[in-house]
């Protein structure tokens, strides 16, 4: 039996120039600081899928070649924290194409956001994804992280460490690991249960 509870870090933005680095970065920094985890990043960037395009459904097993290194990076995380922008009040569509590759690998797993934007802080997109999260089975956690990149608008994480907003985001980040975890670890187990059936 192991201890630590496996994350899986989704890095959504894969445009040139891409800003979030500052907020994937924040949330490494963040996840580091934790004794019982382990985790990894998933950039989407170092990712190349095809767009999907499967006659048969990953419902029933079916995974793409080019996916297979993909699929077995979510099949061994115990949780997911999705970091993504918000485009158009939606989520990039490399990310939910990297989500429609897949289906098992999700299943009944905790999946948490961290979204960011301008002055909405990307809030939007949260709720589109968690609709995304229930079809696959996923368990959306209410806890979350919005970051505006805005300087100087609601929590930014270019701001100094000591200034009330950095302490905001981290009472954030520890909501949202803490619900996480407490979902993993009710969840890993019962999987196990299933495999062994
Ligand atoms: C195509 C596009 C659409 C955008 N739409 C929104 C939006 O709906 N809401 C928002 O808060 N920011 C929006 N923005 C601003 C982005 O949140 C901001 O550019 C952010 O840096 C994007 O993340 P990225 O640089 O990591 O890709 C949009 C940016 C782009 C490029």
């Amino acid at each position: 039996m192991h201890t630590k509870t496996h994350i899986l870090v989704i890095f959504g933005s894969t445009r040139q120039g891409r800003r979030g680095e500052v907020v994937t970065n924040w949330l490494m920094d963040r996840l580091a600081t934790r004794t019982d985890i382990t985790f990894e990043l998933a950039d989407l960037r170092d990712i190349p899928l095809p767009f999907f395009d499967s006659p048969t459904s990953p419902v029933y097993g079916h995974i793409a070649p080019e996916a297979e290194h993909w699929a077995a990076q979510v099949d061994r995380a115990e949780g997911f924290i999705f970091v993504t922008p918000e485009y158009n009040f939606g989520y990039p569509a490399v990310l939910k194409n990297a989500i429609d590759h897949l289906y098992l690998p999700w299943t009944h797993k905790p999946a948490a956001i961290v979204n960011y934007g301008g002055f909405s802080a990307g809030y939007r997109v949260a709720e589109q994804l968690r609709q995304v999260f229930i079809e696959l089975k996923m368990v959306p956690i209410r806890e979350q992280v919005g970051i505006s990149l805005v300087p100087g608008v609601v929590p930014n994480v270019s701001d100094p460490p000591d200034s009330p907003s950095k302490a905001f985001l981290d009472r954030a980040f520890n909501g949202m690991i803490n619900e996480l975890l407490w979902w993993a670890t009710a969840l890993t187990p019962a999987r196990e249960r299933d495999q062994q059936k």
